[in-house]
């Protein structure tokens, strides 16, 4: 098969990778890449909002198979767009995208279908937003309704905060039309775990779990940002939590979503709170996390494009997915002063050094080869990923890792993972 992948950060190089490793894959295209996807795929500068560029491409290289990574383009419709000349795309359509392009259209599916998550209203006009929250019990959680690259979230302590926060999401509109709406939500505690799934439809197939860390600062400290590491699987994802999710969340909300007329084919991303009245739904996503795709998919056994080309053509109950009986850490290297201003441009010194080595990984995210020199191109840089026969061995190798790749600025977590102690 000739496979175009749609986007250019850590997920989509941990996808290549996978894809690479596929006999059915022939040839592999990236849009628009980065310089690490360049040793599975060619790279083309194309990038992943221009929709008729895209499929201009596709069909001028005679793509049989399109895999949709990112939000932006699903939400957008871009999976529809392959479909209607005739090309397999791997993601959900438009209508079923909006499962995490809508905030309100997800939490309305939870009710209706008596799915877990926290108790929350829907609100479009500021001063009914105020007005709700005037007798509200604090903290409280404002959500803008639409896309907001992971940061439309905000945790409220009081009023004031609050107030700030309607102002921010609704008036001064900081996220774009996503805060055309907002929902406003319970606060919830626990410890917060990812599932990720293969759809087709009808049929879920769950991965192993992982554990994001959204902050930029150790202990998590200070504002969030899109994922600076992560750890697979998670301790705290018990053979009770699971039975649970199998029973009250993870094909309720396939076959929710198939009563709606919207079925849900790629991949749901299950935001999971563990809360004291059991396992919550936080957020779906529609698509791989980021960097969750990149802990999760090397433990991964199976052909990644035999499992998607399942999902595309209904038949996924045919198949089993297999997990390496081990563990994975992935360490994300910023550059200094994300999730605000950054430089870019800094040349990476030391990537040679995952050349032939198994169980280490350097998924690319911030990357540009620069006439030969690959060069810092993003605020997060790269994941470095390294597995190992528990959760303690995975982590002492990826921080192991971590030192062999140098730029200036270099800037990471220091404890990612370290919650599994307590475990
Ligand atoms: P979301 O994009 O909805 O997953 O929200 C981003 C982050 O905000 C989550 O990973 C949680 O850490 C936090 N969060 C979201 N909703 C809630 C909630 N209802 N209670 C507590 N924390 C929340
Ligand atoms: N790591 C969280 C996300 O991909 O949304």
């Amino acid at each position: 098969m000739r496979v175009l992948i749609v986007g250019g950060g850590g997920r989509e190089h941990a996808i290549a990778y996978m894809v690479a490793k596929s006999p059915l894959a022939d040839e592999i295209f990236c849009a628009p890449g980065n310089a690490g996807i360049e040793e599975y795929a060619k790279c083309v500068p194309i990038g992943a909002m221009e929709f008729d560029k895209l499929v201009d491409f596709a069909q001028e290289e005679k793509i049989d198979f399109v895999i949709v990574g990112m939000d932006d383009p699903l939400v957008g419709g871009l999976v529809d767009r392959f479909e209607e000349v005739g090309i397999f795309a791997f993601g959900p359509r438009k209508n079923a995208a909006i499962l995490e392009g809508s905030k309100a259209f997800s939490k309305e599916l939870m009710k209706k279908y008596d799915i877990p998550t926290a108790g929350y209203d829907t609100f479009s006009e500021p001063q009914e937003a105020l007005a709700y929250l005037e007798t509200a019990k604090f903290p409280i959680v404002l959500k803008a309704d639409g896309l907001a690259l992971g940061k439309g979230v905000l945790i409220c302590n009081d009023f004031e905060e609050a107030k700030a926060g309607v102002n921010t999401i609704m008036i001064d509109k900081k996220f774009g039309s996503a805060g055309n709406c907002m929902v406003i939500e319970e606060f919830m505690t626990g410890r917060e775990v990812s599932v990720l799934s293969f759809v087709d439809g009808k049929t879920i197939r769950t991965m192993t779990s992982a554990q994001d860390h959204k902050r930029i600062g150790d202990n998590d400290t200070g504002p969030n940002t899109g994922g600076m590491g992560t750890f697979s699987p998670s301790p705290f994802y018990t053979k009770e939590v699971e039975q649970f999710c199998i029973d009250n969340i993870y094909q309720k909300t396939v076959d929710a979503m198939a009563c709606e007329g919207r079925p849900f084919v790629g991949v749901i991303f299950f935001g999971l709170m563990l809360t004291k009245d059991g396992p919550k739904v936080l957020e779906y996503n529609a698509r791989f996390g980021d960097p969750e795709a990149q802990v999760v998919l090397p433990r991964m056994k199976n052909d990644i494009l035999e499992v998607m080309k399942a999902c595309v053509e209904g038949r996924l109950d045919e198949i089993d997915l297999e997990f390496e009986d081990n563990a994975a850490v992935c360490v994300v290297l910023a550059s200094n002063g994300y999730p605000g201003a950054y430089e870019k441009g800094l040349p990476i010194s030391g990537l040679d050094k995952f050349i032939d080595r198994d169980g280490y990984y350097c998924f690319h995210a911030g990357t540009k080869n620069d006439n030969g020199q690959i060069v810092t191109n993003g605020g997060r840089i790269l994941g470095i990923t390294a597995k190992g026969a528990d959760l303690k061995s995975a982590r002492a190798n990826a921080y192991r890792a971590v030192d062999w790749v140098e730029f200036d600025n270099k800037y990471y977590r220091h404890d990612i993972g370290k919650a599994i102690d307590e475990a």
